[in-house]
């Protein structure tokens, strides 16, 4: 089924932005750049080591905003195919995910993305 991220709109264009999805026994990370009505997308996963690529929530380009930039050791993907151009990953790729966008909005079929990571914590419970 799918799932509406955001509408387009609501990111800026050559702007990024991430999302967490739960999954059915878990959570998949997902990030997506905006260039103009175009927008790509890949699992917010380095193939370098798999951990999560943004800077800071929402910010995954490098300063330039012409490369997806891995946070952890620096790696540079082009936006357009998610192919490694710099850093330890070189000529690795970017896991893409299947957008679609109609009606002004971002859309993902949230059945085909994978777990990357565990399930939320429970909220604390309060003692009384
Ligand atoms: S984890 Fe991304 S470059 Fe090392």
């Amino acid at each position: 089924m799918d799932k509406k991220l955001c509408d387009l709109n609501d990111i800026r264009d050559n702007g990024s932005a991430g999302f967490v999805i739960d999954t059915h026994d878990g959570r998949c990370g997902l990030m997506v750049v905006r260039k103009g009505r175009e927008v790509f997308s890949y699992l917010n996963s380095c193939p370098h080591i798999g951990t999560p690529l943004e800077i800071q929530p929402d910010r995954f380009l490098d300063q330039s905003g012409q490369h997806i930039l891995c946070s952890t050791h620096g790696a540079l993907f082009q936006v357009e195919d998610g192919l490694c151009v710099a850093g330890p990953c070189v000529d690795e790729k970017l896991t893409p995910v299947a957008i679609d966008i109609r009606d002004n909005g971002v859309y993902v079929n949230e059945q085909e993305l994978p777990t990357l990571w565990p399930p939320r914590a429970a909220p604390p419970k309060l003692e009384d």
